[in-house]
């Protein structure tokens, strides 16, 4: 069993990577699940990451995390995550209460109070995971890895050139890559290429499984926003840490040096990849997922939604 920890700013598609996690309970246990600021406001994510993991049943604590980049102001985008955050879906209200306002600490002790390694899945801007090696350097010692989503070395999206967590927080990104441990990076070069087609999320949504029609319901709003779609399927960028951690075989990766351009400008945000056949692979810091099995991954993803 896995013990994982995840930092989300949900946001459609962490609302799915949060259904997988349910989905893969008999593989991954969840320690803790920190809310960043990102595709919406601290309030609406926090206040969604406490009721997925109520609808979810996923019995672990929610703290608060950063309420802000480090260093720019907020820019969440309700164009893709609708003004809920997930599309205009309220989930049913739940009794469940955030466990910390001071979630990074939160996250330190409980990371440190394991007998086991924790792999951290953030899946939002990287602020929290920044503030975490800062605040407690002596934490890396107690992580296995972590799995990223976000960056892009051919194409952007919250710019030409820049994925949206990176873009958000790039001096937290900046930080996090130079930090020497163990990573996995779930860019948009495979994230685009990994979505779900309009007629499984009707099929979904028609479900007489509340949760499995919230999922349908939650999806088809961002399917319905035409820059969602890729090759006419909805990219489920979040979902792909958790499929890292439970199938890897649908994926392909080779390490790379990755750096992120934090100065001002169109290039802002930017992850600077070196993939050159003769980069010193001394310098190599992550592990950065080149390849996806499409149609092995949609039958991973679509045995979990029928199964939460
Ligand atoms: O670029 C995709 C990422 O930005 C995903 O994590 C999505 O939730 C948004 O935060
Ligand atoms: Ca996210």
């Amino acid at each position: 069993m896995k013990k994982i920890w995840i930092d989300c700013d949900p946001g459609i598609d962490d609302a799915m990577m949060l259904a997988m996690v349910k989905a893969s309970e008999d593989k991954l246990k969840v320690i803790g699940i920190s809310s960043v600021a990102g595709n919406q406001y601290s309030d609406i994510v926090t206040n969604n990451a406490l009721k997925l993991a109520s609808l979810l049943n996923i019995e672990a604590p929610v703290v608060r995390g950063a309420r802000e980049p480090l260093i720019q102001p907020m820019k969440p985008c309700p164009e893709v995550h609708g003004p809920t955050g997930l599309g205009y879906t309220i989930l049913p209200e739940t009794e469940k209460e955030v466990a910390s306002e001071h979630g990074i600490s939160f996250m330190y002790q409980t990371i440190m109070e394991q007998e086991e390694r924790v792999t951290i899945v953030p899946t939002g801007p990287l602020t929290n995971i920044a503030l975490l090696l800062k605040l407690y350097p002596e934490v890396k010692d107690h992580i296995e890895e972590l799995v990223i989503m976000g960056g892009a070395s051919v194409i952007g999206n919250a710019s030409a050139t820049a994925e949206f967590n990176i873009y958000t927080d790039p001096e937290a990104a900046k930080i996090v890559f130079s930090s020497n441990l163990n990573i996995t990076v779930c860019s948009l070069d495979i994230t685009n290429y990994c979505g779900i087609d309009g007629e499984n999320i009707e099929k979904l949504k028609n479900s007489s499984n509340r949760t499995q029609h919230l999922c349908g319901e939650i999806m088809e709003f961002a399917y319905n926003q035409n820059e969602a779609r890729i090759n006419g399927l909805l990219s489920l960028h979040d979902v792909c840490t958790i499929i890292y951690l439970t199938n890897p075989e649908v994926y392909k990766g080779i390490r790379i040096i990755v750096d992120v351009d934090c100065n001002e400008g169109i290039n802002r945000g930017a992850t600077i990849c070196d993939k050159r056949e003769y980069r010193n692979l001394q310098q190599c810091n992550v592990n950065w997922l080149t390849d996806v099995n499409q149609e092995a991954w949609l039958n991973v993803v679509l045995r979990n939604f029928w199964t939460i």
